[in-house]
């Protein structure tokens, strides 16, 4: 599903962030992606996301080189996979329904099939009686999962997450963890960067470790925890 070779990150007026970056993710899998604040995990998230292009190497996803894509063809990729970010990023002025149902008329569906998926996607993230509400009146965990509801309604193959639980408390991340898991075993690819090593520990799942623009580890059910951190 997602494939890099040779993966090279130099920002302007920087040391590059990534350097040689060979990994691959199989459909249906769950990864998480650590390592220290700098080692690359965002630049990584955001290279699968086509949000800019490598210095140098191949990615590819969903089998397409997404580094020659046609810049009229980058908002279709992006649509094509759901994102999740640590600041939410909701309408602030718009309603949870609204917020998930404007994820759908982007992509051009009809009134029906948001007026029957929306409700669905809100109840599946435990959110269907605040359907009403504006993002000011729900807690940090409740926005994030307005987020998990609109990244999923177009039914994405792929959710990327940069530190989705950054500003959460232990017990509500574990929450949207959790959720993000059901989705995993639904079917959806997950790859999460995070710095929540107790959930990294508790989830058995596969860890990548980043350090200084390298992957220095990638286990399977691996740990937070053997990472000199
Ligand atoms: N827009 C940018 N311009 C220049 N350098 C950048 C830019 N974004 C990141 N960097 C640098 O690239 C390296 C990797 O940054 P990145 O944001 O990917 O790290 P990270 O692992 O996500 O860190 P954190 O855990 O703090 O989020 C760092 O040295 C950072 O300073
Ligand atoms: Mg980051």
């Amino acid at each position: 599903m997602i494939d890099m070779q040779h993966v090279n990150m130099v920002y302007p007026n920087s040391v590059g962030a990534l350097k040689d970056i060979n990994f691959s993710v199989e459909r249906g899998e769950f990864v998480f992606i650590v390592g220290s604040s700098g080692a690359g995990k965002s630049t990584l998230i955001r290279l699968i996301g086509r949000e800019f292009l490598p210095t140098s190497g191949s990615i590819r996803v969903f089998g397409k080189e997404i580094t020659r894509l046609r810049r009229r063809e980058i908002p279709l990729f992006r649509r094509s996979i759901g994102v999740v970010f640590q600041d939410f990023r909701l309408l602030e002025k718009r309603t949870v329904y609204d917020n998930v149902a404007f994820a759908m008329q982007v992509v051009g569906a009809s009134p029906r099939e948001i007026r029957r998926r929306v409700p669905e996607a809100l109840e599946m993230v435990g959110l269907a009686g605040k359907a009403k509400r504006k993002p000011d009146e729900l807690s940090g965990g409740e926005q994030q999962r307005v987020c998990l509801a609109r990244a999923i309604i177009n039914q994405p193959s792929l959710i990327i997450a940069d530190e989705p639980t950054g500003n959460l408390d232990p017990q509500t991340s574990l929450g949207i963890v959790d959720l993000l898991k059901t989705i995993n075993i639904r079917g959806t690819t997950v790859i999460m960067a995070t710095h929540a090593k107790d959930i990294v520990d508790r989830m058995k799942q596969r860890v990548v470790v980043l350090e200084n623009g390298k992957i220095v580890s990638d286990e399977q059910k691996g740990g937070y925890s053997h990472h000199a951190h």
